[in-house]
């Protein structure tokens, strides 16, 4: 089943994952691949409302050109470009990605934040497929990677972080997910495919500046808890209470581990 994503909860995100991604691998994508590019032409899969493109576009020389993919119409429909950008156009495209190939003419860059835990490894086959038949770079970050740490821990910490980690491999509408493993699988294949790959830590710093964003990430987690195991309803909901508690009074700060890839092609232009 597809998975669908509230703007509102991409929006309380979004200054979390801008903070987190990892400066290096920009620096490489930009002195390595970017310089010459004019313009720049860059697909962003699972584009939610931009927060990619608003991230990137000031940070990418320009010109540039956008193209945003996604299935959800209202997501889409929230679009908006970064105000500090240079020269840059852009379209929004519908789509299910189950079913999307990259268009044929030609593509710089293949980006996508927050998507690559979502995916099955047929579909990253594809994917990965797709860059290297049109010699694209792929910058693919924010994946979630399983790591949650408490400063201070607590004893339900460890059976939330199992369920939710078991809960990130079901389907979420691309086959079953590789949830945790995306960005180690992703390594394995683009290196498979003649490849250069690197992969940096972008973990989300949560504290008790942070909470509206971790009362929702609580929230999520206890929901996919729950489902697999409703008898512990209880519980999970203490557990979520104390630890909302926890952060809102300084007592513990919260690391939620994701990595950024960047993977460029070894043969030349
Ligand atoms: C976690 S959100 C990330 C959104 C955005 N990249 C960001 O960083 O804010 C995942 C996005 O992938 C999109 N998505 C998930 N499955 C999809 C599919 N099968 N086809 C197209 N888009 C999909 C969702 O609609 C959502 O916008």
């Amino acid at each position: 089943m597809n998975e669908r994503f509230a703007a509102d909860w991409l929006s309380l995100r979004e200054p979390a994952d801008h903070a987190a991604r990892s400066h290096p691998l920009l620096e490489r994508l930009r002195g390595a691949w970017c310089s010459g590019r004019e313009p720049l032409r860059i697909v962003d899969l699972g584009s939610g409302t931009g927060s990619n493109l608003r991230y990137l576009a000031p940070r990418l020389p320009a010109p540039q050109h956008w193209r945003l993919v996604d299935h959800d119409p209202e997501l889409l429909g929230r679009v908006r470009p970064p105000a500090t950008a240079g020269r840059l156009s852009l379209r929004t495209e519908q789509a299910d990605l189950r079913d999307w190939e990259l268009p044929a003419t030609g593509t710089d860059l293949v980006t996508a934040s927050a998507l690559l835990d979502l995916v099955s490894a047929d579909w990253l086959g594809r994917l990965v497929r797709a860059c290297a038949g049109h010699g694209a770079a792929a910058l693919l970050v924010l994946s979630y990677d399983g790591d949650v740490t408490w400063t201070v821990p607590d004893p339900g910490d460890a059976f939330v972080r199992a369920a939710v980690n078991a809960h990130q491999e079901r389907d979420k509408g691309l086959g079953a997910a590789l949830g945790p493993r995306a960005t180690t699988e992703a390594a394995t294949r683009f290196r498979e495919a003649g490849y250069r790959v690197w992969i940096e830590p972008s973990p989300w710093h949560l504290d008790s500046g942070s909470l509206p964003l971790a009362r929702q990430l609580i929230a999520g987690w206890i929901n996919a808890a729950e489902e697999a195991f409703p008898e512990q309803a209880g519980t999970l909901r203490a557990w979520g209470a104390r630890r909302l508690e926890d952060l809102r009074s300084g007592r513990t700060r919260l690391q939620v581990g994701h990595r950024d890839l960047l993977a460029l092609p070894d043969a030349p232009r």
